[in-house]
């Protein structure tokens, strides 16, 4: 079976950039990445990419004209889904509409925790399990679907960092599945459910 090209839209480090880019090594991996869209010129993601062989492309601007030349550049590849991996802009409804499928991965287990710094709202909130989020996107904010969550616990000394580390470690296998699963078919969107399908020829 051939791999399914994504596109990654980043804003800043990449580091599941990366972990997507390193699960795709796979000869039997189903998708790989075939083109890195950043809004920031100075996102370290972009030079990781390219040290990986992949177009990585930094896209100034702004509003409907920016999403235009995504838009633009997605179909010229053919990408067939764009994951957003600290990608820091909140997408149109117009753009979602026209735009391949696309997944983002958030680090709380939301509902709880949306937008910036979850790791922090997650300290001091006080809550004893946090976690990471792949969901599909939507036109609000870390709203739309749930395709995978895996927890962690939030020890009562833990500073920001250390959570953030501890989540990214999970970030990390979680996006990749998540990825995976959506490539080999087996995600069905069932309103706000996402059901996983048995992979085809196992039952
Ligand atoms: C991750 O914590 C991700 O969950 C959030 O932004 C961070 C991006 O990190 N959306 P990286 O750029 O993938 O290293």
């Amino acid at each position: 079976m051939g791999q399914k090209k994504i596109g990654i839209m980043v804003s800043g480090r990449g580091s599941n950039m990366q972990a997507i880019i390193e699960a795709s090594r796979d000869p039997n991996y189903p998708a790989r990445v075939e083109l890195v869209i950043s809004n920031r010129e100075e996102a370290p993601a972009l030079e990781k990419a390219w040290k990986e062989n992949i177009e990585g492309v930094f896209i100034p601007g702004i509003g409907r004209e920016w999403e235009r030349k995504v838009l633009d550049l997605i179909n010229e590849h053919g990408i067939e889904l764009l994951c957003l991996a600290g990608f820091m802009r909140v997408l149109s409804p117009e753009f979602l509409a026209q735009a391949p499928p696309v997944m983002n991965i958030h680090p709380s287990l939301l509902p709880a925790f949306p937008g910036l710094n979850a790791q922090k709202q997650a300290i001091e909130h006080g809550v004893k399990i946090s976690g990471c989020t792949v969901h599909f996107v939507d036109s609000g904010v870390d709203s739309g679907p749930i395709i995978l969550q895996k927890g962690v616990e939030v020890n009562q000394d833990d500073d920001e960092e250390e959570l953030a580390e501890r989540i990214l470690r999970i970030e990390h296998q979680l996006y990749p599945r998540a990825v995976e699963l959506w490539a080999r078919d087996q995600l069905e969107i069932e309103g706000r459910k996402v059901r996983i399908k048995e992979e085809k020829g196992h039952g």
